[in-house]
């Protein structure tokens, strides 16, 4: 399973943003949402292969995660105000006691930012996208099972990274440019995707 986690580190964890100015009202939730359609949503479906972890740090409901799983989410269509849309209505969800609890198929929530998906990883080796990081060309790792930890529109913060520090993320370089997380979740994907069709 590839797993791919976007942390937010002021994107909303409560549903209290507007649909009609979402990059103003959420904390830049539309990074996030554009990040997961990267992750998830292909040409003519959902990637069977994946789960996507958005990790929401900001507001007063903080810090909390939504994790979809390509192999059993139903109704997610690539339009930015389709899923913003949708996350509202997961949001509205309570999400109290351990772990994560599904609210919609293919479509749980869970208390907790990235200490929460580390526990959910199930092993999976970690990797953290760095700018300036070793190629990921010019190294090995786990094209299937691996976990990719991206950065928003701000990158990670100290108290992230020392959590990624703590179970040796490899960082992972994607080239010379710093991209949007969009871009950088769908050149890695990308690179994931041949690796796996080798
Ligand atoms: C827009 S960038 C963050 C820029 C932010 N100003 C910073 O200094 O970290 C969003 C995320 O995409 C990933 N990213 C962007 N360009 C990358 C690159 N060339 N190599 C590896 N990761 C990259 C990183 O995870 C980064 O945190």
């Amino acid at each position: 399973m590839r797993r791919i986690v976007i942390v937010g580190q002021k994107a909303l964890a409560s549903p209290e943003y507007s649909l009609d100015d979402l990059a103003g009202t959420s904390g830049r939730l539309d990074v996030l949402l554009r990040a997961l359609r990267a992750a998830l949503l292909v040409s003519h479906g959902l990637r069977q292969d994946t789960m996507a972890y958005l990790v929401l740090l900001g507001g007063p409901r903080a810090p909390r995660t939504v994790r979809f799983d390509g192999a059993a989410a139903r109704f997610l269509r690539p339009e930015e105000r389709s899923l913003a849309t949708l996350l509202k209505k997961v949001l509205a969800a309570t999400s109290e006691g351990a772990g994560f609890a599904p609210v919609r198929p293919g479509i749980a929530i869970a208390e907790g930012g990235v200490g929460t998906v580390i526990a959910d990883l199930g092993g999976a080796a970690p990797y953290v996208l760095e700018e300036g990081a070793p190629d990921v060309r010019d190294i090995p790792l786990d094209a299937r099972d691996g976990a990719f930890f991206v950065g928003d529109h701000l990158g990670f913060d100290g108290a992230v990274r020392a959590q990624l520090a703590a179970i040796h993320a490899t960082p992972i370089g994607l080239g010379p440019v710093s991209v949007h997380a969009e871009d950088a979740v769908a050149i890695l994907a990308n690179e994931l995707d041949r690796r796996a069709a080798r």
